[in-house]
């Protein structure tokens, strides 16, 4: 029997508050993905500046903007699992998003990437993801296409005490998500 091969999934979570439905949903995914596949949260971008390019020289980048980019580089693959605002893509996650991406050696190029989102709607945030989803086509990312996975009605999904996604189809959806995942990123390599 062939061992699975080890991929490392780097996790952005889009939503910095601390009771965060896509947290929950974020930190459910170790128990749901196959087996070789890690996952790591990724660093905070909570203490990013606001992007402004002149305030930065090509070569001078706040140490938490490249922590963020390193980790990314490193990962086999990431998953960014975000709400929506305002039919968007949080501001925060698209400061974090515009500071990687001016560094040299840009970090989602050529990255196999899965995206998630949750909102306690019945679109579970949908209109975010295909915002997010051209920003990573710019990016030269390798974006994952199917089954796409929207948590909508989080509320009813979610146990909110253990902070976990508890509903059993949409984990099961997740479960094959990243299963396919896994084998998206083997198919498409990783820059590393
Ligand atoms: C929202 N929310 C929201 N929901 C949605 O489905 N579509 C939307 O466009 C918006 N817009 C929006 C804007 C702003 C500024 C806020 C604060 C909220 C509701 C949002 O989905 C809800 O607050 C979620 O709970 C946010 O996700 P987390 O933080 O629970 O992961």
């Amino acid at each position: 029997m062939t061992e699975a091969k080890k991929l490392n999934a780097l996790v952005i979570c889009g939503s910095l508050r601390k009771g965060s439905m896509n947290k929950a949903v974020a930190r459910t995914l170790p128990e749901l993905a196959p087996p070789g596949m890690t996952l790591k949260d990724a660093p905070p971008f909570d203490a990013f500046p606001l992007y402004n390019a002149d305030h930065h020289q090509a070569t001078v980048f706040p140490p938490v903007v490249t922590a963020l980019a390193d980790a990314i580089r490193a990962a086999d693959g990431v998953i960014i699992v975000s709400p929506e605002y305002n039919y968007s893509i949080p501001g925060a996650l698209k400061n974090a998003i515009d500071w990687v991406s001016r560094l040299q050696d840009q970090p989602f190029k050529d990255k196999p990437v899965l995206l998630q989102s949750a909102s306690g709607g019945p679109l579970g945030a949908a209109r975010m993801q295909y915002h997010l989803r051209q920003v990573m086509v710019f990016l030269e990312a390798f974006i994952f296409t199917r089954p796409e996975v929207f948590v909508t009605f989080a509320p009813t999904k979610i146990d909110e005490q253990a902070g976990k996604l508890k509903d059993e189809p949409t984990r099961e959806i997740i479960k094959h998500q990243l299963a396919l995942f896994a084998q998206f990123i083997e198919r498409h390599g990783t820059k590393r």
